[in-house]
């Protein structure tokens, strides 16, 4: 699909259909999220693929309140998510890449001296990849925050201390094409009220 197209047409879908996703769209997915940049090329964004339906409807009830999701009106159709990716931020990794002799002048082996979280970064960039690949294989996605269980879900991933999803994303084929959630509700900014040219 072409570029500008990708970008206009991506956005949060929250309701698919039973329709299967391949396995090898889903590992394409990941291949796009891993071929992001990432700070000193440390590739600390590691994923983790669920593709088991049991498992896919323990952790949408595990990371929502009871009831929420059979009854919301937005993400009712959340529980044919057919893949769940997790990015993973790895905080560890990037502070022992910072500290190998080839970037031990920046001084940022330490967490204090880092002036952005680029673990966090590096993630965003990985999800925000995995994202544009969605649209170009004509499927949907949505990326949710974790509010709830997320100790359990540590547990459940099998996920050492220290490493933590990004959040969660979903994965299905649409069951609209009509917006939902907040752009439902909130008009879209234009250029002229985001962009600043030369000073703020
Ligand atoms: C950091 C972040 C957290 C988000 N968390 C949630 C969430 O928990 N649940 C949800 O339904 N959408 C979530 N979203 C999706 C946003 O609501 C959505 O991207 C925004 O309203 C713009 O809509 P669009 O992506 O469809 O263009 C999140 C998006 C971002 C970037």
């Amino acid at each position: 699909m072409e570029f500008d197209r990708t970008l206009r047409r991506r956005r949060m879908h929250r309701s698919f259909t039973d329709e299967p996703v391949k396995i090898e769209q889903v590992l394409a997915l990941c291949e796009a999220a891993i071929r992001a940049p990432s700070a000193g090329f440390t590739q600390g964004t590691e994923l983790i693929v669920v593709t088991d339906p049991g498992r896919i409807g323990n952790i949408l009830e595990l990371i929502t309140t009871e009831g929420w999701l059979r009854n919301s009106p937005t993400h009712s159709g959340l529980l044919n998510t057919q893949a769940l990716i997790f990015p993973i931020v790895n905080k560890p990794a990037y502070l022992a890449r910072y500290g190998e002799p080839d970037k031990a002048d920046t001084g940022m082996a330490f967490e204090d001296a880092w002036p952005q979280p680029y673990w966090t970064v590096d993630a965003s960039f990985a999800t925000m990849q995995l994202l544009l690949k969605v649209v170009d294989l004509g499927l949907g996605a949505t990326f949710m925050g974790i509010y709830h269980g997320a100790d359990r879900l540590q547990d459940l991933l099998a996920l050492p201390r220290g490493l933590e999803p990004l959040g969660i994303v979903c994965i299905g084929h649409p069951a609209s094409t009509l917006a939902t959630g907040s752009p439902s509700r909130r008009k879209r900014r234009g250029p002229a009220t985001l962009i600043h040219h030369e000073h703020w």
